[in-house]
């Protein structure tokens, strides 16, 4: 406990959201397997349709177990309000849905997970929500790439494939300026080594199919309201700042207040789009969370060792990790991530391809899987898989050149880490 009125991070992982079931006394929230849930009366069923009431209604909006992971969350991240949802792309969608209209447009960083890349770039598209990409080591760029058309900015504080660490206060400057709403995707930093919302993100979104969940045995999304963002009064953001006739003239922004942005995603997104978490999936997560403060901080520890370990190993041409000193990136992750610059890493392998592959084959401890912040040690070879479909120069580009592996390093013991990569390497 950092103060009597303030808990710390760990003690929130544990009871934030969570208290003993009312009616069994259950001391673990339990899984509330139900798809809806019986009315008090005829009243309290209208009062819970208008949005007068809270409560359950039914699983596609709300659920007690996906309550408590929802409480937990914002509690970590320091927000007023998160919304949980089927998958990290399950949140994005959610989050842009509830911002954009047909002919807006959103800045993104070049440094993102291929699968938001993808989404961005052909998904989107058909809802005629258009990306501008942006360099987002060019802050200037950045700036360059707002229009009037603009509605949000969308990075990510670690960058998957790893070693890229985001400047949030320099993006969150150009969002205030351009009045519009900084989205920051925090799986791979968690909210225990970096809270986007302190350095002035409006929105955070999380696969917790990652680092929240921690044992590769759920997918999960979570968006999280900031809880700062004016929409009230802006016509650009018609979902929050308009009069909703479904709600008897209800003006979310208005009613709701600084959890306006997440009531709109619940009551009008995911409402109406559906990608909703499974009560026994939230278990789950809310379990991994628990642990989530140790967990994040062996990973770092693991990830430092083998990065260093593989910058001085000759088989190996670089190695791009935040937490190495020669790291581009180093200065930025001292500022935001002082406790860890995160579990993923890439490195070049030399001999190129056939050394890539060949690396991936000779592992033993380490799972080949298109996944990454598991319990267990994870590696892929990007251009043999998740990006083998573009061009040798797109590969390059996006950081998934012929001799680039990706590792997800697990929480096994380092040696036996290092052990199996030198065998694989030799
Ligand atoms: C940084 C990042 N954001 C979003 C996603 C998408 O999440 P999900 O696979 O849960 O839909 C991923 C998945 O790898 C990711 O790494």
């Amino acid at each position: 406990m950092t103060a009597a009125d303030e808990p710390g991070f760990s003690t929130l992982s544990i009871h934030a959201g969570a208290r003993p079931d009312p009616t069994t006394g259950a001391r673990v929230t339990p899984i509330y397997q139900t798809t809806a849930f019986v009315f008090d009366d005829v009243d309290h069923a209208a009062a819970l349709f208008g949005l007068q009431a809270f409560g359950n209604i039914y699983t596609r909006i709300t659920n007690p177990t996906t309550a408590a992971l929802e409480e937990r969350v914002a509690a970590l991240e320091g927000a007023p309000a998160a919304l949980a949802v089927a998958s990290g792309h399950a949140a994005q969608m959610v989050v842009f849905h509830t911002l954009m209209q047909p002919g807006d447009e959103f800045v993104a960083s070049t440094k993102l997970y291929g699968g938001s890349i993808n989404q961005f770039n052909h998904a989107f598209k058909n809802f005629g929500w258009n990306v501008r990409w942006a360099d987002p080591d060019d802050l200037g760029a950045v700036r360059g790439a707002i229009t009037d058309k603009t509605k949000a900015i969308f990075v990510e504080s670690i960058a998957n494939p790893g070693g890229v660490v985001t400047d949030i206060a320099g993006f969150a400057a150009i969002a205030k300026q351009a009045k519009v709403p900084l989205i920051v995707d925090n799986t791979l930093a968690s909210p225990y080594l970096i809270r986007p919302v302190e350095h002035g993100a409006d929105i955070v979104v999380h696969s917790a199919t990652k680092y929240l969940c921690g044992h590769g045995n759920s997918m999960g999304g979570i968006i999280v309201d900031g809880g700062v963002f004016e929409w009230l009064g802006d016509p650009r953001y018609p979902m929050l700042s308009a009069p909703r006739p479904e709600y008897g003239g209800m003006t979310l922004a208005e009613t709701f207040g600084n959890f306006g942005f997440a009531m709109a995603c619940r009551a009008l997104s995911l409402r109406d789009l559906g990608p909703a978490i499974s009560p026994f999936n939230a278990f789950l997560i809310l379990t991994g969370i628990e642990t989530l403060s140790l967990r994040m901080q062996r990973h770092c520890d693991n990830a430092l060792a083998v990065a260093r370990h593989l910058a001085a190993h000759p088989a190996v041409g670089w190695v791009s990790y935040a937490g190495l000193r020669e790291s581009r990136y180093y200065e930025l992750a001292q500022r935001y991530a002082p406790k860890g610059a995160g579990g993923v890493l890439t490195f070049g392998v030399n001999g190129g391809y056939e050394a890539g592959v060949a690396l991936v084959a000779r592992l033993r401890l380490f799972s080949h899987v298109a996944n990454i912040g598991d319990v267990r040690s994870l590696v892929i070879h990007p251009a043999s898989t998740t990006h083998r479909q573009l061009a040798e120069a797109q590969k390059i580009a996006a950081g998934a050149g012929p001799e680039v592996v990706r590792l997800s390093i697990g929480l096994e013991d380092v040696a036996d880490l290092l052990a199996d990569l030198d065998q694989a390497l030799a």
